[in-house]
């Protein structure tokens, strides 16, 4: 089955979605994306797309910023999603990514007065960070952008050249990923993921202006660990002195699940293991993400309906 898009009105092979070379977004960084995941139960023989409306609800947000029409409403945006990945039939755990962008073949640096499209792929994602042994850090010497400079809240493409310096940096001096400061010091986020301390027995991460995305996957963590294990969850401002003393610390997002942190700038994060609050975290989220916890199904969309799983 060839990977299928959903570009320019019409669901297509991906092979066939072509865009020109002149694309604004393609020279400016003027679109915004989001990644989404579809997670496979195989008992069910069902795909379900986790938190797709929060999804398209921060791509109409980015949109907003980078002054897009985004075409569709963020209903329209899941129905067609959904028919997308019913079209390419996975049966296994898969990846969206949709962009709204500015199509204009134009060249000129600004956000109005240029034509914007909406287009969605579906592919495979393989393991991102390895949610099974945890992930070496370092603290980048690149900062995060700032909200006067790129807002970060929205998921903005041009923002990603700040994530892939930082990434970059961090792997070729052989760590697995990069945390990043903002502007004045604090600990911000992964260049893709959100980043949890463990301190004092209570959960800690950034808070909204401390310039990170503000990731869907958090959210999820957070509710999980106030609802499921009655821990107390802090958003404020982290020190980098911090990330040497939590007891544990770990990342989120969508293409990094949970991922346990196990070293930062070559110290042991607690003892060098993942940790208990960790991996309960872990356990309760990949349940619920592939529609094992009835409580959190509302979060859960299926794909496929009835019709298409008997054929
Ligand atoms: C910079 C950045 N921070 C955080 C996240 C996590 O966000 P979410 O959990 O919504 O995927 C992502 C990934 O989307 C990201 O790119």
């Amino acid at each position: 089955m060839p990977p299928y898009a959903y570009f320019r009105k019409q669901f297509m092979p991906l092979a066939e979605a072509k865009i020109g070379i002149l694309t604004h977004a393609l020279h400016y960084g003027t679109a915004c994306f989001e990644g989404i995941r579809g997670n496979w139960n195989d008992e069910q023989k069902q795909l379900f797309l986790f938190r797709v409306k929060d999804h398209y609800e921060r791509v109409h947000k980015g949109c907003r910023i980078l002054k897009i029409d985004p075409h569709y409403s963020v209903e329209e945006m899941m129905e067609l999603t959904v028919k997308l990945v019913e079209k390419s039939g996975y049966h296994e755990d898969i990846y969206i990514r949709p962009l709204a962008y500015k199509s204009a073949e134009a060249i000129g640096v600004k956000l109005h007065d240029l034509e914007d499209d909406f287009l969605i792929i579906v592919t495979t994602l393989p393991a991102y960070l390895d949610a099974d042994k945890g992930v070496r850090c370092c603290t980048s010497s690149w900062r995060r952008v700032d909200d006067t400079m790129i807002p970060a809240r929205g998921k903005i493409t041009g923002i990603y050249v700040n994530s892939a310096l930082a990434k970059t940096e961090a792997n070729e001096m052989g760590f697995d990923e990069a945390i990043l400061l903002n502007h004045d010091g604090h600990v911000s986020e992964g260049s893709g993921e959100n980043i949890f301390l463990v301190r004092d027995g209570k959960l800690v991460t950034p808070s909204g202006s401390d310039n990170i995305l503000m990731g869907i996957t958090r959210d999820a963590v957070i509710q999980l660990a106030r609802n499921e294990l009655g821990l107390e969850v802090v958003e404020r401002s982290i020190d980098r002195s911090e990330l040497y003393l939590a007891e544990e610390a770990f990342f989120t997002g969508t293409a990094a699940h949970v991922t346990p942190i196990v070293e930062v700038d070559r110290r042991d994060v607690g003892n060098g293991e993942i940790g208990k609050i960790t991996k309960e975290l872990q356990r309760l989220y990949f349940d619920v993400i592939k529609g094992q916890n009835p409580k959190y199904l509302h979060w859960c969309t299926p794909a496929y309906s009835k019709l298409v799983q008997a054929k």
